[in-house]
């Protein structure tokens, strides 16, 4: 006994003095052997300030977000605080950093998150958008660029990936995901996961990544931000949770949980899935991070009496740090010494955390991240190339009637017209981390760099979309009187050979806190189109929005709209790319547009109901005034080309545990221009223990086809695809029929039975 506590602290010794020694670097094989041995010498109050993460307000990033600053600043010195958020720059980082290495007993480094959403100066699509491009090698590079611009600055955690299913287009979160389905967004999880970490964690080009807000978050009652959930298990085992597991299996380094209830139970205060599911479950050895403030939030749900209590439910559910909650600053120490909660689960969670700092190489040098060399190594040039490319395969063709896309070369005059043409604020979109204001390129400057000398542009804003300081604070103020500007821009209408109409949203109206009852065009945007339109036709419609907004009537009336998002800093010659015809639009919906808000929650994977689709009645699941599904489903998105699908083969029609089926479809670009098709594979189980949804993604290939050739996706089909959670709460393959399906959209489908028995 007495010679393993000198060794332990020998060892814990040696870590503080930042020798070069190769032992005592973090090799993985040691990390438990040395988080213990700094664990032992902690005492609780050491342990609990671990726990604790306060936000870098005061004077090492400008204004103070309130609370006693002095007091956290002694805090920091005493090593009480386990990391901080918002700290940016490198100098504020070394400075946080300082306070705690040269003051503190233990010198434990400090950890420093940021949320760096979609992009930290290179701003990349909103993940919304992203998603879009099914493409997940660019979409594990824009977070690897992302990583790289964050630790030159030197923040080395993000609060990324989010990974919350939305089905709903009035939750203004619904911008920062991945949309509605559980199999995309359990690869945009993993993409995301190895982009930021790279293969190792302490490499210091990469950021340790959060899997986010564990969980339900998304499906809010309502799509009102923050509200509660009302799911079953099943239903949260078989469409929320799977991204996350996915997350935790890619070595994801933290969680952050969620302020929402799922059945009632706050989830920041569930032991079922913090405790059990995440933990145990799928042994997952990282730490759990609370939403800002969402354990004292537990106050106010009607959950915890008071600071302390919260504190108790807390970390008996699971959280292991306290975003800026104040929660276990207040109570944890007090509760282990009254004997309300066992000092065991303190130890836990400092484990974790302890873990992930050894593994990101913080013992070895805690200033690693803060090294302003590091800045000058960040090639941004290229970086805002691989932006342009991303944003260009995210952009969604939703019409194209009669070919008015790509612009052709005929076309000598062109009125570019609306209150985002010019805008180059906007596609920068919400939770833009350090992309500077008005730093994106326009639809409007991206147009005049791309069109040759003999076309003439003409540009009129309008109208105004909204007026006033625009901040991640407040919510928008929409104009709805100033209409000043609409003549002039009928006038270049009517003066021009082509519209192109560049509406949307702005950047603030989607993002937290941003639901909306209504999800039109907003302001006078619906105004000024319909009196464009009356007296030039051939308009093509450009959305720059972050959530799927209610377009019906242009859908109705215009000949083309491209989806376009907040595409980021290269928006404007992305946007170009595709409207002249630079590039081949490839990308598809991750999300379904409604006909009308009323539809919402809207998905294509809901359930088939007792009273399915049937035209011949009234009393069937539908809404009477208008047509059901839809306005645009999941997973459709036009090309320039077109693509022709020959009959899918299924390699047998039976198969068993051992063996697996291979379902195969060739598909010919019939067109005359190259392309890019996602071919996307759908599956039906059509009787189960618990009701299985109408289709869900099970697969997709991205094929690059020349115009004439043929090429074949190929998915393969063993008991892990068919794998569902039972009634009887285990991930498990049922015997019986599935319907397998194939086609460019979750619509178009061709389809194919399989029948599997054990
Ligand atoms: C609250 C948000 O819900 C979360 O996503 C974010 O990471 C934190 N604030 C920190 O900014």
């Amino acid at each position: 006994m007495k010679k393993f506590k000198l060794t332990v602290l020998l060892l814990g010794v040696s870590f503080f003095t930042y020798s070069q020694n190769s032992e005592i670097k973090s090799s993985v094989k040691n990390v438990e052997q040395k988080v213990d041995s700094v664990l032992s010498m902690m005492t609780l109050e050491e342990k609990v300030g671990q726990m604790i993460q306060y936000n870098g307000s005061w004077d090492l990033t400008g204004p103070a977000s309130g609370g006693d600053n002095k007091q956290k600043e002694e805090r920091l010195k005493k090593g009480l605080v386990g990391s901080m958020l918002n700290v940016l720059s490198v100098e504020a980082v070394e400075k946080a950093q300082r306070l705690n290495m040269e003051n503190s007993r233990l010198k434990i480094p400090l950890m420093f998150g940021y949320d760096v959403i979609h992009g930290y100066k290179t701003i990349f699509p909103v993940p919304l958008g992203e998603t879009a491009s099914w493409d997940l090698e660019a979409m594990e590079e824009s977070a690897r660029i992302a990583a790289l611009e964050s630790v030159a600055e030197g923040v080395n955690w993000t609060f990324s990936p989010m990974i919350d299913i939305s089905r709903d287009a009035r939750w203004g979160r619904i911008m920062e995901g991945s949309g509605e389905d559980p199999y995309l967004t359990s690869k945009v999880a993993v993409a995301k996961v190895n982009g930021y970490q790279g293969n190792d964690l302490s490499d210091p080009k990469t950021i340790a990544a959060t899997a986010k807000h564990f969980a339900g978050y998304g499906l809010a009652e309502g799509g009102k931000d923050y509200n509660a959930v009302n799911i079953g298990q099943n239903e949260l085992h078989n469409v929320v949770l799977p991204p996350f597991q996915a997350a935790a299996e890619a070595g994801v380094a933290t969680f952050m949980n969620a302020f929402n209830t799922i059945d009632n139970i706050p989830a920041t205060g569930s032991e079922s899935l913090q405790r059990e599911t995440l933990k145990k479950d799928w042994n997952w050895n990282g730490f759990i991070v609370s939403d800002w403030g969402s354990i004292t939030e537990m106050i106010p749900h009607g959950f915890a009496r008071d600071k302390v209590h919260a504190a108790e439910i807390a970390v008996k559910a699971g959280s292991d740090m306290d975003m800026e909650g104040g929660a276990y600053e207040a109570g944890l120490e007090k509760l282990v010494e009254e004997g309300q909660v066992d000092e065991k689960l303190i130890d836990d969670a400092v484990r974790r955390i302890l873990r992930v700092k050894f593994k990101m190489g913080l013992f070895d040098d805690p200033y690693r991240y803060s090294n302003s060399k590091l800045k000058n190594q960040v090639p941004y040039d290229e970086h805002r190339q691989k932006a342009r490319e991303i944003a260009r395969k995210s952009i969604v063709l939703l019409k194209n009637e009669n070919d008015i896309l790509p612009v052709a070369n005929s076309v000598k005059k062109i009125a570019v017209i609306g209150p985002l043409a010019d805008d180059k604020d906007t596609p920068i979109g919400n939770w833009r981390a350090q992309g500077e204001k008005n730093s994106a390129v326009s639809v409007l400057e991206g147009l005049k760099n791309a069109v040759g000398a003999s076309t003439e542009i003409t540009y009129a804003k309008g109208v105004t979309l909204g007026q006033g300081e625009r901040s991640f604070l407040f919510p928008l103020d929409i104009n709805e009187t100033d209409r000043s500007g609409i003549p002039d821009a009928v006038e270049k209408a009517s003066d021009a050979e082509m519209v192109i109409m560049v509406l949307g949203e702005d950047a603030f109206q989607s993002g937290e806190g941003r639901s909306q009852a209504n999800i039109g065009l907003a302001g006078l945007q619906m105004e000024l189109l319909k009196e464009v339109h009356k007296v030039n036709q051939n308009i093509a419609l450009v959305l720059i929005n972050g959530r799927p907004l209610e377009i019906t009537w242009a859908a109705e009336n215009l000949p083309a709209i491209v989806e376009a998002w907040q595409l980021g800093t290269e928006s404007g010659n992305a946007i170009a790319d595709v409207l002249l015809g630079k590039y081949n639009p490839s990308a598809k919906l991750p999300v379904s547009f409604p006909r009308a808000v009323g539809q919402e929650p809207l998905y294509y994977n809901h359930k088939n109901t007792g009273r399915p689709y049937s035209p011949e009645h009234v009393t069937f699941s539908h809404y009477t005034d208008i047509e059901n599904g839809p306005l645009y489903p999941f997973g459709f998105g036009l090309s320039y080309t077109t693509f022709e699908y020959a009959k899918p083969e299924l390699s047998a029609s039976e198969f068993n545990a051992n063996g697996s089926v291979t379902l195969r479809v060739a598909v010919t670009n019939t067109g005359d221009v190259a392309g890019k098709e996602i071919v996307q594979f759908y599956l039906r189980d059509m009787v189960a223990s618990a009701a299985r949804p109408v289709k869900e993604l099970k697969g997709f290939e991205l094929l690059e086809i020349k115009p004439g050739e043929t090429k074949s996706a190929e998915f393969t089909i063993d008991r892990e695809t068919l794998k569902f959670y039972t009634a009887e709460g285990k991930w498990e393959t049922e015997e019986g029929e599935f319907e397998l399906m194939v086609g460019p959209n979750s619509e178009d489908l061709q389809r194919i039975n399989l029948k599997y028995s054990k």
